[in-house]
């Protein structure tokens, strides 16, 4: 690119997830990629931010009660609309640091099956936080238009992003949204699969911090094999004696710890196909089904899922990228993909 590329053109896409918030600059790329945290001090009744992004992630469960560290995004719209302009407006201007007088123009992706309530709040805090125009574009076209699909092709497209809040299970063809349906389950909901477990079977209370922690580094979808896979050591609360306790989890454990989401997730991409026009599920049959988002990164879910659904499952590269990289693109193709950006609603 030119230098000083960045003077003329400041606009931006936003990927404002559930767990994590991603801005792509127009002629950049991604520049920004941090927790959805916003960390307050309480002081005399008033709320002063302390933290945002990932300093405040590291407080989340571990805060005295004079700071309070908030998670403005639930199931993948707007929980707390004053927390989340707070969010949007650092890290605005957490990017727009040295550039331009003029203000941006900003694309945020929406859930498909965000009300027309959820939309307007969404478009409003990033007007809010000091957008020039605030344009909306559904998350299952980002996504496949970040994992590289020929979603403009007259051919059936299938894609599944598993967030932190939602899956979004959407067929597309010719760059338009056939079927698409969101479930409220996602990574939050396998951590908390994992925090019951351990307090049912167990009698081990743990925090969401070390319940993702055990997700990331060896949780999975499926049964292993041997019946036991890798193991770890987690430390909680013994809940009979109400002190800290350490010790092994295995793989299977969490895989039965899992299995419940794990279903949902291959029932949704069930109920996909079958309200797919014949045509267009026989293109999925053959082309297969593209993961997105963090979830897609679950240890085995491609095995579970092919093993359940007989589809061919592959993970898009950069999957927790994904939906950012297809804001930012819309971004780019703008005249292109006019009729999937909506400045109005
Ligand atoms: N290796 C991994 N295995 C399992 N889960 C993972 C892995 N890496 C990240 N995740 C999970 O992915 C989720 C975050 O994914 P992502 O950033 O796509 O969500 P989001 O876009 O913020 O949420 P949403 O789209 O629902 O609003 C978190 O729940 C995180 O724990
Ligand atoms: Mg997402």
């Amino acid at each position: 690119m030119f230098g000083g590329f960045s003077l003329f053109s400041s606009d931006m896409a936003i990927d404002l997830g559930t767990a994590n918030t991603l801005v792509y600059v127009k002629g950049k790329g991604i520049i920004l990629n941090e927790p959805s945290v916003v960390a307050f001090n309480l002081k005399n009744g008033r709320k002063e931010v302390l933290a945002v992004g990932e300093d405040a992630k590291l407080m989340l469960g571990r805060t005295p009660g004079s700071i309070q560290a908030i998670r403005p995004m639930r199931e993948g719209v707007i929980a707390d609309f004053d927390v989340a302009e707070e969010m949007i407006k650092h890290f605005i201007r957490k990017v727009h640091k040295r550039t331009t007088f003029t203000k941006p123009k900003i694309i945020v992706c929406v859930p498909h099956g965000a009300t027309p309530v959820e939309k307007r709040a969404i478009r409003q805090s990033v007007l809010g936080a000091g957008a020039r125009r605030a344009g909306l574009i559904a998350e299952p076209i980002a996504a496949a238009i970040g994992a590289g699909m020929p979603i403009t092709d007259p051919t059936g497209n299938m894609v599944v992003d598993i967030g932190g809040g939602t899956t979004e299970v959407a067929v597309m063809s010719l760059g338009d949204i056939v079927y698409a349906r969101s479930v409220r389950v996602g990574g939050d909901r396998m951590d908390e699969a994992i925090i019951s477990y351990l307090r049912r079977q167990q009698n081990l209370l743990v925090g969401e911090a070390t319940a993702e922690r055990i997700k990331t580094s060896i949780g999975t979808a499926r049964m292993p094999d041997d019946g036991r896979g890798a193991s770890m050591m987690i430390r909680g609360r013994d809940l009979l004696n109400g002190i800290p306790k350490e010790t092994e989890l295995t793989q299977a454990q969490v895989a039965e710890a899992l299995s419940e989401p794990v279903q949902q997730i291959c029932e949704a991409v069930m109920t996909a196909l079958e309200a797919t026009p014949p045509d267009l599920a026989a293109d999925i049959v053959d082309r297969g089904v593209m993961l997105t988002g963090g979830g897609a990164l679950l240890g085995d879910l491609d095995l579970a899922l092919r093993e359940q659904t007989g589809l061919p499952i592959s993970i898009a590269d950069d999957s927790l990228h994904c939906v950012a990289l297809g804001t930012g693109k819309s971004l780019e193709y703008e005249k292109e993909l006019r009729h999937a950006i909506d400045y109005e609603s």
